[in-house]
């Protein structure tokens, strides 16, 4: 069967308009902006309205993306919505693509939490190396506001809200140079966002479970520890199947949940952190969308470039990790 490459042509993102600073949280929780901003590197988030809804933003972010590529989105052959925050637990996806009038394209939701962008890319990939497949949109959105527990300090100055997106082509020269993705169950007590249920009794015989999701709980320490171990082994991992080194990337480009753990990581790779990508401080962690929307924000910054090496790392609930390395346009 004959194998085709990937080019990775058009970025978008979307944020809602409202955002939350520091001082604002101050007066929802017991907090400080020095608290925060020193153990996390965020200073504000964007937070949907009830009138905001994943999809739209998801869509914004894809049309932004289609664009930049140059395609029309009747040319867009599978969606793919990365996200844990669905308007509708049947998924966004279609409605994503109805939004965008990608008539043409199979869509689907696919949950990995925040390393949801990573697995979306590997996934999209399969079907564009294999020939199935040649115009990928592949997003990246999550609303963690709607699910946080906003008088629960130790999680709720850490999520925003955001999608981000990518188109992916079949090219005859592959600039998905390597990747590697990786799951742990045993670890998933770390970082939950659960649905609870109490019985409903139907009949003398039979019960059916009914209830609601709970808040995020997270035991920070672990998922920091978790973190600053295997992302830079799964970085060594991508590097060594791209049959590179760390001096030959330009950027490495980090789920952006804290600065300390950019930080941590760059520092066990050896990465100048003039090359580590973050823009947390303006949106916190915003799950399956923050590479995307860092990415986004790079290129129409003009700070990546054409052809330059991208290490991506996503890593949260699952517990989930992964990293893909890929040479920006086409
Ligand atoms: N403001 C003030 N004090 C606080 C706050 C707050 N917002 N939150 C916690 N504290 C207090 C704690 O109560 C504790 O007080 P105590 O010592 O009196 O008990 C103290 O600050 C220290 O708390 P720790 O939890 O030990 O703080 P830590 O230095 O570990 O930082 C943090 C917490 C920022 C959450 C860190 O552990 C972290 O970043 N973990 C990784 C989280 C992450 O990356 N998640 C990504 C995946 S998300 C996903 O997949 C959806």
């Amino acid at each position: 069967m004959q194998n085709f490459g990937i080019a990775i042509t058009g970025s978008g993102s979307a944020v809602p308009d409202n955002y939350l600073d520091n001082q604002a949280l101050t007066e929802l929780v017991e907090t400080s902006d020095e608290w925060i901003s020193t153990r996390t590197g965020i200073r504000q988030r964007h937070v949907a309205t009830a009138n905001d809804s994943l999809q739209k933003m998801a869509a914004t972010a894809g049309q932004n993306a289609i664009a930049m590529a140059g395609i029309d989105a009747k040319q867009v052959d599978l969606i793919l919505l990365a996200t844990s925050t669905s308007d509708d637990l049947f998924g966004s996806a279609c409605r994503v693509q109805a939004e965008l009038g990608a008539t043409n394209a199979v869509a689907f939701d696919l949950t990995a939490a925040c390393s949801g962008f990573v697995f979306g890319l590997v996934t999209a990939a399969q079907y564009i190396k294999t020939g199935v497949y040649k115009n990928v949109l592949l997003i990246g959105a999550d609303i963690l506001s709607r699910w946080v527990d906003w008088k629960d300090r130790s999680t709720c100055v850490l999520f925003g809200d955001g999608a981000g997106a990518v188109i992916l082509q079949a090219d005859d020269c592959d600039r998905l140079l390597g990747f590697e993705i990786k799951s742990d169950g045993t670890q998933n007590g770390c970082l939950n966002l659960a649905y609870n249920a109490s019985p409903q009794v139907l009949n003398q015989e039979v019960n059916v479970g009914k209830g609601t999701y709970q808040p995020i709980s997270m035991n920070g320490k672990e998922v920091y520890r978790f973190a600053i171990q295997k992302v830079p082994e799964i970085i060594d991992k991508a590097l060594f199947r791209a049959n590179l080194t760390i001096d030959q990337v330009d950027w490495l480009l980090l789920h952006q949940a804290n600065q300390r753990i950019l930080d941590a990581v760059a520092q066990r790779l050896s990465i100048p952190s003039q090359k580590v990508i973050s823009n947390l401080a303006c949106y916190g962690n915003t799950s399956a969308a923050s590479i995307p929307l860092a990415l986004d924000e790079a290129v129409r910054q003009d700070k990546i470039q054409t052809h330059d090496t991208i290490i991506a790392s996503g890593f949260g609930a699952g517990l989930t990790w992964g990293a893909a390395i890929f040479k920006w346009g086409r």
